[in-house]
């Protein structure tokens, strides 16, 4: 059966962008078609500071964040990267096959490390290394993620090129983005042209997965827009980004597509629409904040998710990263 994996960072605050553009996704993939591996990816959040009290705690809420979306922990291996040390290992590997020309045009690596790249962690710059590891160390074919991870998923594929190419093998797969839906790229609900995202300063330009129902609606209701009435086809809403974001949002929660729900509003006033759009939304998400919080009183209980994903996330990534250093040449791996 093909194989499903992707990851979230733990590094606080899942966005409505992750949800709809990751999460939401993850779900819909769960079931006899896929098997599905979804990872808190720890190794990853550290490449920039995190507080250690609250990556744990950032960590368990993503599982529960994941678990109260829909993930079912016995039918996904739901785990942390950190408990299963072959992503590391492999990541070590593609340090050795990646080249420093191919990390330093990543646009994500360009906007983390600033202006000051000296002062970054050599882990942010190396950070795609890692991730091609977390893909390939399962043979994942599919990896749903938002626009925004594209660029590290096209690397993840010339890394495994070179390395088949280096040692003449045909052993790492060349895998698909799966980059699909209404939401692939969620906007700041202040700034129409930047991506909503848990580092923006602003709190009023997000939807937090743990927002209450009055804040879903008091953030909606000030999100930015113009004066215009909805449009009677998708094509009146270029040069709109904050409209067409909201039309986005507004199908990919309703599982509509933009067409759909223009079709349905055509010639509203936002006045009209944004209240329809904060009672889709709180509809939607309250019941996931509510079941987040119930979990998140058992966290013993999520622990023994994490670590029971773990084990069998290692039946699979422990003979793959065996059979890599037999390639590579590491005595004691056969
Ligand atoms: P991260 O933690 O930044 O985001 C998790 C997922 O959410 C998506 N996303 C969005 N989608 C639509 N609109 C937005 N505004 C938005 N913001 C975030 C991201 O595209 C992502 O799919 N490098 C990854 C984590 C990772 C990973 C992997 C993903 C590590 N290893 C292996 C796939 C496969 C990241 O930083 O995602």
């Amino acid at each position: 059966t093909p194989r499903v994996f992707s990851g979230i960072q733990p590094s606080g605050g899942l966005t409505l962008g992750n949800y709809l553009g990751a999460m939401k996704r993850f779900v819909e993939m769960q079931g006899p078609e896929f098997e599905t591996i979804y990872c808190m990816v720890d190794l990853h959040a550290i490449t920039v500071w995190q507080d250690p009290a609250a990556l744990t705690r950032n960590t368990r809420e993503l599982c529960a964040g994941f678990i109260a979306a829909g993930i079912d922990p016995e039918q996904s291996i739901l785990f942390n990267q950190s408990q299963v040390p072959e992503h590391a290992q492999l990541a070590w590997i593609f340090n050795c096959v990646a080249r420093m020309g191919w990390m330093q045009r990543m646009t994500q690596w360009k906007d983390k490390a600033g202006k000051n790249q000296q002062n970054a962690s050599l882990g942010l710059f190396a950070y795609p290394s890692l991730m091609a590891a977390d893909i390939l160390l399962y043979h994942a074919t599919h990896v749903p993620v938002g626009e925004d991870q594209k660029q590290h998923l096209e690397l993840t594929r010339d890394i495994a090129i070179k390395f088949n190419n280096d040692y003449g093998v045909d052993f790492f797969p060349v895998t698909e983005p799966v980059i699909e839906g209404a939401a692939t790229r969620v906007m700041s609900l202040r700034d129409g042209t930047k991506k909503m995202s848990k580092s923006d300063p602003s709190d009023m330009s997000r939807i937090n997965m743990t927002d209450d129902a009055d804040t879903i609606a008091l953030k909606i209701r000030k999100a930015r827009t113009d004066p215009d009435p909805l449009p009677e086809t998708l094509e009146g809403l270029e040069d709109r980004p904050e409209a067409r974001n909201l039309v986005n949002i507004y199908a990919a929660l309703a599982d509509l597509t933009p067409e759909q729900v223009i079709a349905e509003h055509a010639g509203q006033m936002f006045g009209t629409f944004k209240p329809s759009l904060a009672d889709l939304a709180v509809a939607k998400l309250s019941p996931i904040s509510t079941e987040m919080a119930r979990l998140m009183d058992d966290p013993a209980e999520i622990d023994r998710i994490l670590a029971r994903g773990a084990e069998r996330a290692r039946e699979i990534s422990v003979p793959v990263l065996r059979r890599t250093y037999e390639i590579v040449g590491m005595v004691g791996a056969v």
